[in-house]
């Protein structure tokens, strides 16, 4: 039912803080607020967080939002929830969260996803159930390390969930995930949305010490009176379901029919589409999850150094003894002096390994072409070509797996310059746009959810319909012509390079 007054809340569990966003009954965002909290590293590669600083940001955020709402006429009717996927929340028989919770990006369980895939049958038995690769971000492997290095922690799982459902948890006292979520899980079947017995049997798991799984856009309850008397709210509020952050980040950009792509150009670069139907993933380089939308599926390549590249040029220079700070601004104004295709030089972005389009964790970034003609503005322009190329392959994968491309919707910190979203265009050859109104990303994206569960909306083909585009690019002939002979050659630099990076990990593990 459509509401004027209506308002709807997204809560996003992020990594680095909880960010809570109010939007209207004409998808206008009225209030964001944002609360920071600690990552803790307690060994070389591990990532962790208290699951209760998330439950205080929320509530901090929520009351905030409230204020700014205040004197308004308006009602809160709904809340959506999205999170940092991947991570594993474990509560104990009473409910008691029973050690720190281990985040995606906690690398410290390589050796288990190796190990339990080979005991499964292989990558290809694996990939059969989930979709995915057993990456170790996903919380399956996570699990097992638990098991094998904290057994009296093991021995107490009562409860296994994702850091947005422990809020969830916290707000209706419901134990119930999504199936974007449930995804990343590495225990889900991605292709059936329901989960994966054998694969939840092989870490010691049963059926119900998992969450119940519901499509995005479903009511999972009610708050809770006394939560909703603390965060200033009033009764009666849907908690709708809503999804993982990647996930639902694709969906505030309004990715929802064929041919539209979202490209994200942050620290890591995402290409991201949305299927009609569930696509294959043999060689398994890129992540298959549930859409938001029932029926539909999310596929979504990471790159994992894209603007985080450039950021290290920048961290490097300012490193120079005498050189005063260098911008971005100065940088891009260099990259932009130099001609398309950088007179040969190529750069491969690979500074934290690869995930997409090769699932290459211990390959490295490289310059080739060098040479005296080269200054400073063909260094930063071949960073920003190199990862923009590297980005073309995961189109082109997505091509070769049915899912066409007609425009690309661009967001990301990077996305502020022209030269990146140029030069996007000219190397995708196709028009990019960026969207108005989208930059809260998956805190706005779990408010619309929520508008569309409450029935304010009656899709999110209505509400993303009307989304105004705020810059359009569109690609120059020339410059496509230089960068798709570019193309070709930078594609083949990975398969040149495979042989050299094992001698290179090998160099460096001798130092
Ligand atoms: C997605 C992923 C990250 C996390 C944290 O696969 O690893 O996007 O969800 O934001």
């Amino acid at each position: 039912m459509q509401t004027a007054s209506a308002v709807f809340l997204g809560i996003d569990v992020g990594t680095s803080a909880c960010k809570v966003v109010a939007v209207d009954g004409t998808g206008r965002t009225l209030g964001v607020a944002s609360r920071a909290y600690l990552l803790s590293n307690p060994q070389h590669g591990w990532s962790e967080q208290d699951p209760q600083d998330w439950w205080v940001a929320a509530g901090e955020g929520v009351r905030e939002v409230c204020s700014m709402l205040a004197g308004r006429s308006t009602e809160v009717k709904g809340i959506g929830l999205s999170g940092q996927m991947h991570g594993l929340v474990a509560l104990d028989a009473s409910g008691a969260v029973i050690r720190p919770a281990i985040l995606w990006n906690d690398q410290r369980c390589e050796r288990q996803c190796e190990e339990l895939t080979a005991r499964i049958g292989g990558l290809g038995v694996v990939v059969g159930q989930t979709r995915n690769r057993m990456l170790t971000g996903f919380t399956v492997g996570k699990i097992q390390w638990v098991k094998e290095n904290e057994p009296e922690n093991f021995d107490r799982f009562h409860r296994v969930m994702n850091p947005k459902d422990y809020l969830r948890w916290r707000m209706n006292g419901e134990f119930i995930t999504d199936v974007s979520d449930a995804s990343g899980t590495g225990l889900f079947n991605v292709a059936s949305r329901e989960w994966s017995e054998p694969m939840v049997k092989s870490v010691g798991l049963t059926l119900d010490m998992l969450p119940r799984v519901v499509e995005s856009t479903a009511s999972t309850g009610q708050l809770l009176p006394q939560v909703a008397q603390d965060w200033g709210l009033g009764a009666g509020i849907d908690v709708f379901a809503g999804g993982g952050d990647a996930v639902i980040q694709t969906l505030s950009m309004g990715i929802l029919r064929p041919g539209d792509i979202g490209v994200t150009v942050g620290t890591a670069g995402i290409v991201a589409a949305a299927s009609t139907f569930c696509p294959e993933n043999d060689e398994a380089n890129v992540q298959v999850s549930c859409y938001n939308e029932p029926d539909r599926w999310h596929v979504m390549g990471v790159s994992l150094s894209a603007a985080g590249s450039l950021q290290w040029l920048r961290e490097t220079l300012n490193g120079l003894a005498g050189v005063g700070e260098v911008t971005f601004e100065a940088l891009m104004d260099a990259a932009a002096a130099a001609p398309p295709g950088c007179e040969g030089l190529m750069f491969l972005p690979y500074l934290d390994g690869e995930r997409s389009p090769h699932y290459a964790p211990s390959s490295s970034a490289a310059w080739v072409g060098l040479t005296r003609v080269h200054g400073l503005g063909h260094l930063v322009r071949s960073v920003v070509e190199g990862v923009l190329l590297n980005m073309r392959q995961i189109l082109d994968s997505f091509a070769a797996r049915g899912l066409p491309c007609d425009r690309i919707i661009a967001s990301g910190g990077a996305t502020r310059d022209d030269l990146w979203l140029q030069t996007m265009a000219d190397i995708f050859g196709q028009d990019v746009i960026t969207l108005q109104n989208s930059s809260e990303g998956a805190a706005f994206g779990a408010a619309v959810v929520a508008g569309v569960g409450s029935g304010q909306w009656a899709s999110f083909e209505e509400f993303f319909g009307h989304l105004p585009a705020q810059d359009e690019y569109h690609p120059d002939p020339e410059r496509v012509a230089v960068y798709s002979r570019v193309f070709e050659g930078h594609r083949k630099l990975f398969d040149h390079l495979a042989p050299v990076y094992e001698d290179v990990r090998m160099a460096r593990a001798g130092d």
